[in-house]
């Protein structure tokens, strides 16, 4: 059965990587949970998609040049002007904390593309061993060096590939490096390309899935999981 993932949480109808959004997708009873992950600049996990606070927070400047305690000045609902009160910044600790005892599954994107947040890796790995959470995770990165080292580092959790170039046997690149699955873009889905990599042994968890009909396209073809801005929909069309 295809799985449902909140994209940054139920992002569309609330602030995007925050605790509100993660809770109300957990409530609507998501199967999973895709979010970004950064590194501040004392070294603390947080959940935020850009290198930058400026789209959705009231502040500014790189995450990566502000402390926790800096960030965590600042209003990270932006998207919902004065909607839904104040959301802080989450640390992926927070989070562990609020999904720790539910069987839920957690795609943590490694947003090493433009920094690579040396460490970030293992420090992610020791939160997720810290919560023995390892059989629930699955570490994904645009970034395919840093999914490597995270399948190094951690050979017991789960890793994906992203991608948003169209490559050519994708299931088969992904397979050879050893990594589990696939996290192509939807419009790279065709029966043909599912098969690939499903052939090859792959997972396919696909982004960023927002309409019944495209849901119900992809399920119809087996795509192990939908990764949409509004799970607490996409349950009612594919469940
Ligand atoms: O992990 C799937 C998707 O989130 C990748 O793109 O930019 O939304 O993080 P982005
Ligand atoms: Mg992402």
């Amino acid at each position: 059965m295809t799985k449902v993932f909140g994209h940054r949480g139920c992002s569309g109808t609330y602030p995007e990587n925050t605790m509100l959004a993660f809770r109300k997708a957990v409530e609507a009873g998501v199967d999973g949970m895709e979010f970004d992950l950064h590194l501040t600049k004392d070294n603390k996990l947080v959940i935020i998609h850009d290198e930058t606070i400026d789209r959705t927070s009231n502040g500014s400047g790189a995450v990566r040049d502000m402390t926790l305690e800096e960030l965590r000045q600042y209003d990270f609902s932006a998207a919902f002007p004065g909607e839904y009160g104040v959301c802080r910044i989450p640390t992926l600790e927070e989070y562990f904390e609020m999904v720790k005892d539910l069987p839920l599954i957690s795609n943590i994107e490694l947003k090493t593309g433009v920094w690579e947040y040396p460490g970030i890796e293992q420090a992610a790995i020791d939160m997720v061993r810290a919560y023995h959470l390892e059989d629930r995770i699955i570490f994904s990165s645009f970034n395919h060096t840093t999914v490597e080292r995270c399948k190094a580092l951690a050979p017991d959790i789960k890793c994906g590939f992203l991608t948003e170039n169209w490559p050519s046997r994708f299931g088969a690149y992904t397979a050879l490096h050893g990594i589990e699955c696939c996290h192509p873009p939807l419009h790279m889905l065709s029966e043909k390309t599912v098969a690939e990599m499903h052939d090859a042994g792959c997972e396919i968890n696909t982004w960023t899935v927002n309409t019944e009909e495209d849901a119900k396209r992809l399920a119809g073809w087996g795509v192990d999981a939908l990764i949409g801005n509004y799970p607490e929909r996409m349950l009612g069309w594919i469940k």
